[in-house]
């Protein structure tokens, strides 16, 4: 699930490598290997922990050799250690491999193989892989891509792969299923890896592994690429459209802070082309054909997964209020596994930053197969989502480094919005004026998100104040419910306090109990159809001392007279304020998570994109 990286060239490898790791390492790991190949055959060196750990490991003897694979592990199958981490070398140690995903019939394929006479040295599925594979290469005499292929027939589960074998040296073989894998294509030379990152630096030319293909990059013979059906594919290469510099921190202290502030360029980027306010039009050129089926539709059913679920949830509000069609949104892994009725007047949409959350793409499947119309909303570009959807709009966000997704996030809400206006003006359902409003509101958004990020200073103070407790509470109405639950999500993920979102009105269903003078209350008041009833809630609070921290809009009296903390944002259309409420909640976690010292770009245990279920 974490991070490939391989190197086949000119060049020594190491070094490379190292590198490579360190752009992947926001995926989330927990540990890190490397394995390099010259003459004397192949040397694997492999550390629980961080990169910068692994390099301090082989500081002073780098190992010499123009081909190597490496890898960030992300523990499905046996403890973080330094055995369990990748490269796994076969039973002979003359191939190593290095895997991201899920081998689920691993039990008997190793049971099978210790028949024939394997040891292995750790616990996990991918070194079942590295003894397959060389049990079947041995017993048919094979090439190392035939052995990869008939070995791969015999998996079952997730996989992108990078095999080395010090019997054929000037050779990498590849394969996926489920799980990304990029090859980048250089002078005389090739670089491997499970995202673009560390590609950039080398090249810009990439082909996408299809899943159930199988590449060769050789030396003497270039690229190949076949399917594990053993038929010849030609592949596509791509020009990577990404810029070196959203790969580094440029001075912020966190990705997550850098790209926190990006979101008033981001979301202008995100409706680049597709709003004119002028022309009063709003058009999403890469779903255009498919707006009449959508309008037809019976129902739009939005699959995703965390934060991108949030972004669906804001986007089912939208769509229901201005384009009167019927939205569910589903968590991608529920509706995947429950024999969901879908129909082709069904039209259902991915919503994903990474493009490659399996449970996401599995849902997508489902819905395809069952003839809906399949559409994504996703930010990494040629990513397996936007590939397997009939039709999509990418949200333009650039790479995505910290782990708690942010811009995504508004990316995302704001191409909702674009698209319920879309779909509200072609069925007619919204008064021509609001719409005006709306679109001409929508393009003055970035620069009100400039004006929140002004706030900056007392939102970290009001971080200092929350930082020690145990618990907090977010409350939100309306489109700003999933606001509440993606604050929530953000506080959880980095800073590790507990936290739930709830929408305002349910608090006294339950989670009032929890009230006392320990308990933060984060509550969304932004909203001017519910303003008295969210005042009442927040009565409901004080008067049981809980601390009550208000997001509330710039000429607010009462809301903000009664919170003991009160943030504001530049007033605006309601069904625009989540793209303003949430990016106080984002900095709060922030400040909170640094105040507690916690790694915010890369919080413990989690992975930056799922590829397993
Ligand atoms: C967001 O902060 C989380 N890291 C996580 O919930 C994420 O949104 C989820 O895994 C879905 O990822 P995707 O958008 O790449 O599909
Ligand atoms: N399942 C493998 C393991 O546990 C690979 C995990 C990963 O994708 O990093 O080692």
């Amino acid at each position: 699930m974490c991070g490939i990286v391989a190197y086949l060239g000119s060049q020594e490898a190491y070094p490379l490598l190292i590198k490579g790791l360190k752009r992947l390492e926001y995926r989330g790991y927990d540990s890190a290997g490397i394995a390099v190949l010259n003459g004397e055959g192949l040397k694997a060196y492999k550390r629980k922990g961080k990169v910068q750990e692994l390099e301090d490991f082989i500081h002073s003897t780098p190992p010499l050799g123009k081909a190597g694979i490496g890898h960030t592990r992300w523990a499905t199958h046996g403890i973080p250690n330094d055995i369990n981490a990748h490269p796994h070398l076969s039973g002979n140690g003359k191939l190593a491999l290095v895997h991201n995903g899920i081998i689920e019939n691993y039990a008997l394929l190793k049971a099978a193989l210790e028949k024939e006479g394997h040891h292995f040295q750790s616990d996990t599925d991918t070194e079942v892989l590295a003894h397959l594979i060389e049990e079947v290469q041995n017993r048919g005499q094979l090439p190392l891509e035939e052995a990869v292929r008939i070995a791969l027939k015999r998996v079952v589960g997730a996989y992108a792969i990078v095999v080395i074998s010090q019997d054929e040296p000037g050779k990498l073989v590849a394969a996926r299923k489920a799980s990304p894998l990029v090859i980048g294509i250089g002078k005389q030379e090739f670089f491997l890896a499970s995202d673009a990152t560390p590609i950039i630096e080398h090249t810009r030319k990439v082909v996408y592994l299809n899943d159930e293909e199988i590449a060769v990059v050789s030396l003497h013979d270039g690229m190949k690429v076949k399917t594990i059906q053993n038929e010849v594919q030609t592949p596509f290469i791509h020009e990577l459209d990404m810029e070196l510099e959203s790969l580094e921190k440029s001075g912020f202290d966190y990705f997550m802070l850098k790209e926190i502030y990006e979101q008033p360029t981001t979301i202008a980027d995100s409706m680049r082309g597709r709003i004119n306010v002028e022309e009063n039009l709003v058009r999403l050129g890469g779903l255009g054909n498919h707006i009449d089926k959508i309008c037809q539709a019976r129902r739009i059913i939005i699959v995703a997964c965390g934060t991108s679920w949030h972004s669906g949830l804001i986007g089912e509000y939208l769509i229901e209020d201005l384009a009167r069609i019927q939205v569910e949104v589903e968590y991608a892994s529920e509706f995947r596994y429950r024999n969901p009725i879908i129909t082709d007047e069904d039209v259902v949409i991915a919503i994903s930053q990474s493009g490659e959350t399996a449970d996401t793409l599995a849902a997508l499947e489902l819905a395809k197969e069952k003839g809906a119309t399949a559409l994504g909303i996703v930010n990494v570009v040629g990513s397996s989502i936007a590939r397997l959807t009939d039709a999509g709009a990418y949200i333009h966000a650039g790479p995505e480094i910290g782990v708690a997704s942010t811009k995504a996030f508004t990316g995302q809400v704001a191409l909702l919005t674009m698209l319920a206006l879309v779909l509200a003006k072609k069925k007619g359902t919204i008064n021509p004026d609001y719409f005006h409003r709306l679109v001409a509101e929508l393009a003055n958004i970035p620069n009100k998100v400039e004006k929140v990020l002004e706030y900056d200073a007392e939102i970290k103070y009001i971080a200092r104040e929350i930082k020690d407790r145990h618990n907090a509470l977010y409350l939100g109405r309306g489109c700003n419910f999933p606001v509440a639950l993606e604050g929530a999500l953000k506080l959880k993920e980095i800073s590790y306090i507990h936290a739930e979102g709830y929408p305002a009105a349910e608090m006294k269903h339950g989670p009032i109990a929890l009230i006392d003078e320990q308990m933060p209350v984060i509550v969304i008041a932004t909203n001017k159809s519910a303003y008295d009833k969210i005042a009442s809630n927040i009565q409901e609070v004080k008067a049981r001392k809980g601390m009550v921290i208000a997001v509330v809009t710039e000429r607010d009296k009462a809301i903000s007279e009664m919170a003991d903390f009160a943030i504001r944002i530049p007033d605006t259309e309601e069904p625009l304020t989540p793209l303003l409420s949430v990016i106080p909640l984002q900095l709060l976690s922030y400040y909170i998570a640094v105040m507690r010292g916690c790694n915010v770009d890369q919080p413990r245990n989690l992975a930056k994109s799922v590829t397993v279920e």
